[in-house]
This record gives C-alpha cells, structure tokens and sequence, in this order.
C-alpha cells in the first residue's frame, strides 16, 4: 500500500494481476440491467459499430425499457451504470479495495456490462481510476503517451486514436489503475464486467471561487501525489488536504481553515438528481427523539459525510462539530449507521438533527421511532 502510494497514486499506472480472489460483493448482469431502467439512475449504452475496417461509437442515454435491454445483440455494445453504490449500498463494500484513500476523494462506482467486441473506445479520464475486473475477460490497452483526439470516432464521445501502448487481458481479481489523463481502452473478449472506483477531486477554481479570490489556476484539480495512508480515516478530511490545497490556490496558512470548509463541502456535494431528502420538521423531532434514546438509524446510500477538526460536512453543507461528537462521527463514517445504543449524549441533540435535515439517514417506512 505504501509503495502504491509513493510510486504509482497520481503518477504511474500499474496493473495488478490476481489482485483480489474474487470480487465481492457483485451484482449480477440482470440487477445492472434493471437499474438502468430507473430514472434516477445515470446509464449509458455504447454500441461500438465496425464497418470498412475502422470503429465508430455510439451512446444512447437511460433511463432503457427493459424490452430494449433483452433484445440487445450478441455483440459490440457496453451497458454502463453510475453511482451503483448509492443505489445499491451493499456495493460500497468495494470502496475496502482502496482503503488507503480518503472517503471524500471517492466519487463512485461505475459498472458496466459489456458483450463481446463491446467496450467505449480509447479515451482519457480527468480522475484516477481503479479498473476492477469481474467475471470475464477485458482487454486493456494504456499508455502515458499524449495521443490526439479524434472527431471521426464519435459523435457523443470524445475519444483519442487507437493506440496499442501495453497490452494486458483482464480475469475476474485483476485491477487497473490509472492515474488522470492515462489513455486507455478496454474491449471485451468474453462477455465481461468491470467495476470501476473512479475519483473526485475539486477544482481549483471552485476552491477559489468559494473562497473569494481569483483563480490562480484554471482547469487545474486539487492534486494529493503525496497522500498518505495515514489520512484515509474514514470520513476526515486531513490537514495535509488542507496544506495541498492552500498551496493550489497561494493562500498563506491563516486561512487553512476555510480551505478545508472549502474542500469539506466540495468533497461531500451530491450530484443534483443524487440528494437524499431531509426529514421534515415533524419527521425530526420523531426520529431525533428516536436517536436520543438510543435507537439507531442507517446512513442514506446517497448521503456523503466528511468531517475536520472543526466542522462536520454533511451532502455539501457544514455544521461546527459540538464537543464529545467523535465517537458517533467514528460510527457514522466507518460504519455508515448509528446502532442501538444506550441513552446519547443531549449535546448531540443539534448535530442529530442537522444530519437528519440534511438528509444523511435513511428513514425506515415501516420500523417506528424507538423511545426508551
Ligand atoms: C468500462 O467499464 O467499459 C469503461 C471504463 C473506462 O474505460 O473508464
Ligand atoms: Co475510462
């Protein structure tokens, strides 16, 4: 993990063989397939379609009717899903592939289905990516050479010009990473799924932006190539963050504090159709009686929590963290629940109900409120 991060996060691609037995948990073919028939579910088809010896690539947008994604062809076409773990919490599990990176440097986790021949062209990503293989075989090619783009290849991606760069086949356990900008392109050999961990970073100019003061660098995104393991704490946006960013943006130590509000509330905004909704003013005072007295709640799939020394960041908003809030902050972000607990602590009554406004536990519909 060490050597991970000092020789490849941010800087080299490295592919590991055999890296995990098996991927777990996995979702099926099937369970991909519905929920790219939700509305709320980002999905994309790529079909890639050969003809006079060259490739062109398609993309039709979801939500799909389930009789469109049964009547698919045998081959060349990928399915992809986004943010899988929000919908289905259980996949967050994957997340311990990498848990050397902090929580709030996590994005999502993209799968994707893709039939022989199937795949989404060469192309480069802005973020570093963990390529996980699940069942079936991918062929990868990747290269840290510049390539230019090109137009021909697509109508609805901006794709680069094929390049052989190295050349692996990817089995179920394999794992690729990818630093920003690495080319790359994976076709299926056999019918294959790939479960990848992509990464969010700020930009600078938000930063920037938020903090009131010109952009020093535009384009630019918050950059860790020396993270350590010891800040991936679950939830904690670290000090060392905080020091990168204000070096990004020429800021002098007296205002580390706002540059890591700044990066709190980045790190922990939700996508717009991705927000969980908060409890209404009735629904608060039931379910922060209910957490007071020691009942226990789950973190919504959608929710993004961080925390720094100062405040709590809960879906892109703050909250100054009141004394003695460690040990539910420790449970929240490393277990994403509350649990049956005994009597807690009334200084938490504000921070409780600020987590439930903002929308960070799930709300059972059938369980009621526990009342000691
Ligand atoms: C895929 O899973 O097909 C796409 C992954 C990627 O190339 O970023
Ligand atoms: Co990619």
């Amino acid at each position: 993990m060490e050597s991970f991060l000092s020789k490849h996060w941010q800087k080299r691609a490295l592919f590991m063989s055999n890296a995990l037995q098996q991927l777990q948990p996995a979702i099926t073919r099937n369970e991909l397939g519905w929920l790219a028939t939700l509305e709320d579910v980002e999905s994309r088809l790529v079909f890639a379609e050969r003809q006079d010896g060259r490739c062109r690539y398609r993309v039709e947008s979801g939500p799909f009717d389930s009789a469109t994604l049964s009547n698919l062809p045998k081959r060349d076409w990928t399915l992809l899903v986004h943010d899988v773990e929000k919908h289905i919490p259980a996949m967050r599990a994957l997340f311990n592939i990498v848990p050397f990176i902090p929580h709030w440097r996590i994005d999502d986790l993209m799968v994707s289905f893709a039939a022989p021949g199937g795949g989404v062209g060469p192309h480069l990503d802005n973020y570093d990516v963990f390529l996980c293989q699940g069942i079936g075989v991918r062929n990868w090619h990747f290269t840290e050479q510049e390539l230019p783009t090109d137009p021909l290849a697509s109508d609805d991606l901006s794709l680069i010009t094929e390049f052989v760069g190295t050349e692996i086949d990817a089995v179920e356990g394999d794992i690729l990473y990818l630093p920003p900008g690495t080319a790359h392109w994976g076709t299926a050999r056999r019918a294959c799924m790939t479960y990848s961990i992509g990464m969010r970073a700020p930009e600078v100019a938000d930063l920037a932006y938020a903090l009131n003061i010109p952009t020093p660098d535009e384009g630019a995104l918050y950059r860790d190539p020396d993270l350590d393991a010891s800040e991936a704490v679950p939830g904690w946006v670290s000090d060392a963050a905080a020091n990168r960013a204000l070096a990004l943006l020429g800021l002098p130590s007296n205002r580390r504090d706002q540059v890591s509000t700044a990066l709190g509330r980045f790190g922990t905004e939700n996508k717009d159709w991705l927000k969980p909704d908060g409890t209404s003013p009735d629904e608060t005072k039931t379910w922060l009686a209910h957490l007071l007295a020691g009942g226990g709640l789950e973190v919504h799939g959608m929710s993004q929590i961080a925390f720094d020394g100062r405040n709590l960041f809960v879906n892109g908003v703050c909250f100054p963290l009141p004394p003695e809030s460690g040990a539910v902050l420790k449970e929240i972000c490393a277990d994403r629940q509350l649990s049956r607990s005994k009597k807690r602590d009334p200084k938490l009554t504000e921070m409780l109900a600020f987590l439930l406004t903002q929308g960070a536990f799930e709300i059972p519909e059938k369980v009621r409120p526990y009342v000691k």
